[in-house]
């Protein structure tokens, strides 16, 4: 089937000499049979004119956001809400500057910040501008944000530069459109539920025991899911994070609270990530009243029991039992003790999380996993939580549908 006929596709033009090429681009889209509305920043017209971009689009130019005219017809909000994909391409190092620090001075911008849409940036710039670091760091707190990138190609310049940043081709940023759409909605239909961040295990009234983990990797999983169409359940623990687009949040503090959640979603759940760091051990007696600090004490004991095993106890469902993923957060023997744990608890696999590097793991932006499965490894390098997020989610569909054309060969 045709990924792109009926989508509806906003293509943003700034001002970059490759902006030519996005007239083929746009060509090919309208080909595939998909609806185009274009964009243009105010310097892009210098480059290539709102008569040319209607022809080819089929639909009115927008230029302005301070247009009464365009408003009328599609105003930006609409536009934003109208938007199956917005690709940028070119993509300038002024407009990946702007949309970094979420400025909304124009109308690309301010649709870019409007909508729900995935982003696709087609990056194209002076080489030397290409390799600057506060054009890598704005491309890579976009991509950390969820925008996806196509290029640029290394090669000769219009500048008479060569190096890399030259825009993709046409038919490479089509190739891309096609992949993210397809990708858009493989999963649909599959039930996900994810624990992520910290437990909270109350010692009285107003002190409780937890844990240094922000929720954002497991939020990060959750929002690959549904990217790809999967419906997502998302159990987190106490953290400070927005709900990702089309997730269905369960709020919990506890321990005992998540795995009653967990159990009852685990066995709906085709997929099974444990992400959350869940308190090994509660207070075995949760203090009525504050506990008071008294002269005689120096010492306070606390005597502890065992939380139940939330990710154990899925892995040991023998009815509806779900691929079940989990972590292992280390400060040693990382891939020894992870796959112990795989083994131990029973699990599709597991994601060995090095938390001894301070520039990843608990509350950091990066992470890097080793992942282990019965009779494989794979490394996933340090990026973004949600770069490995989809990286890891491309490894749990492929070693799911393994597991199951094995279960059930004709499938
Ligand atoms: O939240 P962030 O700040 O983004 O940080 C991410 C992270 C470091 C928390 C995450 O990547 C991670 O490693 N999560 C697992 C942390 C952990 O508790 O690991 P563990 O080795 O103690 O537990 C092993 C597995 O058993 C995990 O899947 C855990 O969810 C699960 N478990 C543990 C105890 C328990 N009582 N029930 C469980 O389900």
């Amino acid at each position: 089937m045709n990924k792109l006929a009926e989508k509806h596709i906003v293509v943003g033009i700034t001002a970059g000499i490759a902006a030519y090429k996005s007239i083929e681009f746009i060509r090919l889209l309208r080909k595939a049979g998909a609806c185009v509305r274009v964009v243009l920043t105010e310097s892009a017209q210098a480059f290539v004119t709102p008569l040319t971009l209607q022809a080819i689009s089929g639909n009115a130019v927008a230029t302005s956001l301070l247009d009464p005219q365009a408003e009328l017809a599609m105003g930006h909000i609409e536009l934003a809400k109208w938007a199956d994909v917005v690709v940028i391409a070119p993509a300038t190092a002024d407009v990946l500057a702007r949309l970094a620090t979420g400025q909304a001075d124009d109308l690309l911008t301010t649709l870019c910040l409007a909508t729900r849409a995935p982003l696709l940036l087609a990056p194209a710039m002076n080489q030397q501008m290409f390799a600057h670091a506060a054009v890598k760091a704005n491309l890579a707190t976009l991509k950390a944000r969820g925008a996806h990138t196509v290029g640029p190609n290394a090669g000769e310049q219009a500048c008479g530069d060569v190096g890399l940043g030259r825009m993709a081709e046409p038919s490479e940023i089509f190739d891309a459109v096609t992949a993210l759409l397809h990708r858009e909605n493989d999963l649909a239909g599959l039930v996900v539920s994810v624990t992520a961040g910290p437990t909270q295990e109350a010692i009285d009234p107003v002190r409780y025991i937890s844990n240094h983990s922000s929720g954002k990797m497991g939020f990060a999983i959750a929002q690959a899911f549904a990217e790809r169409g999967a419906q997502v359940n998302l159990i987190a623990g106490p953290v400070v994070l927005a709900t990702p687009a089309n997730v269905t949040r369960i709020d919990v503090l506890s321990a005992q609270e998540m795995h009653r959640h967990a159990m009852a979603l685990a066995k709906q759940s085709a997929v099974f990530v444990g992400c959350a760091a869940v308190a090994d051990y509660k207070m075995a007696q949760v203090a009525e009243h504050k506990l008071k600090k008294t002269d005689a004490q120096d010492t306070l004991t606390l005597t502890l029991v065992k939380n139940p095993d939330i990710i154990a106890s899925v892995a040991a469902l023998t009815a509806q039992r779900p691929f079940v993923v989990g972590f292992a957060a280390e400060t040693q023997n990382v891939a020894d003790y992870a796959q112990r744990k795989l083994a131990r608890k029973n699990l599709d696999m597991i994601c060995a999380n090095d938390v001894s590097r301070k520039e990843i793991g608990f509350g950091q932006e990066q992470n890097a996993l080793s992942v282990f499965w019965p009779g494989g490894q794979a490394d996933l390098p340090q990026a973004s939580k949600l770069t490995l997020a989809r990286a890891l989610v491309d490894l749990i569909i492929t070693h799911r549908n393994k597991t199951q054309s094995a279960v059930n060969p004709k499938e």
